[in-house]
């Protein structure tokens, strides 16, 4: 049988080889990550919107596949602005059994040099509650994707929402499933009233103020 990893190698080769995709897409297929391409197209879309001196943030960012996919469509498509990627890469066993530590570190910076995605990507190798109290910058766009205990997405949650400017979207991965964190806070979101769903992709749910 193989191994999830070798699974994992040889869908990355077939996604960064498919012509059929865009160059943008290309280059998330070819960084190993959580999301799937529908959802990056979802995020490259969402960044284009992205205003001048306003900024996108991603709480965990492991090797980069959404990072790519929010960098590029940035970069590409929209105002070229600064994309925070918000991840301590410390040793980390995730909610679904996902075992992430100080190597993805490393495969995060090959993937900004292989893409250029560096020229508008800061990463920031922090958790949330560390970045957020010195944090000026007007977000429009945060996608969380990091710790999706209940506590950890009340956390980032709670951090970054005074941060957030009127217009902003914010993107939840794994809002599907009701045994974790990001769909139990979505839920009390849509039922506040306050925010409403903007867009539904695959796992990923993404809200905006109601007004
Ligand atoms: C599901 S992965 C992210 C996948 C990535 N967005 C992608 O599309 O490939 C979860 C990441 O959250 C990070 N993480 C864990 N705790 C965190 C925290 N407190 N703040 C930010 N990131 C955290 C982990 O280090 C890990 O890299």
């Amino acid at each position: 049988m193989l191994g999830v990893q070798t699974t994992a190698r040889r869908l990355i080769r077939r996604l960064a080889g498919d012509r059929t995709l865009s160059p943008a897409m290309r280059a998330v297929g070819a960084t190993a990550g959580m999301i799937s391409i529908p959802e990056a197209d979802l995020l490259y879309d969402l960044a284009r919107e992205v205003s001048p001196g306003h900024c996108i943030v991603e709480v965990g960012s492991y090797r980069g596949r959404s990072t790519v996919a929010l960098s590029l469509g940035a970069q590409n498509a929209g105002n070229g602005v600064v994309v925070y990627a918000v991840d301590p890469h410390q040793t980390f066993t995730g909610i679904l059994g996902g075992q992430f530590g100080p190597k993805d570190r490393a495969a995060f910076y090959r993937t900004m040099l292989r893409t250029g995605c560096w020229e508008n990507v800061a990463l920031v190798n922090l958790s949330s509650e560390r970045v957020t109290p010195g944090f000026e910058a007007p977000v429009q766009l945060l996608f969380i994707d990091g710790d999706h205990t209940e506590a950890g997405v009340r956390r980032d949650w709670g951090c970054w929402r005074s941060l957030l400017v009127a217009s902003a979207k914010v993107a939840f991965d794994d809002a599907t499933n009701p045994d974790l964190g990001p769909y139990k806070l979505l839920a009390e979101l849509l039922a506040s009233g306050e925010w409403r769903q903007a867009a539904a992709v695959g796992k990923v749910r993404v809200v905006e103020r109601s007004h």
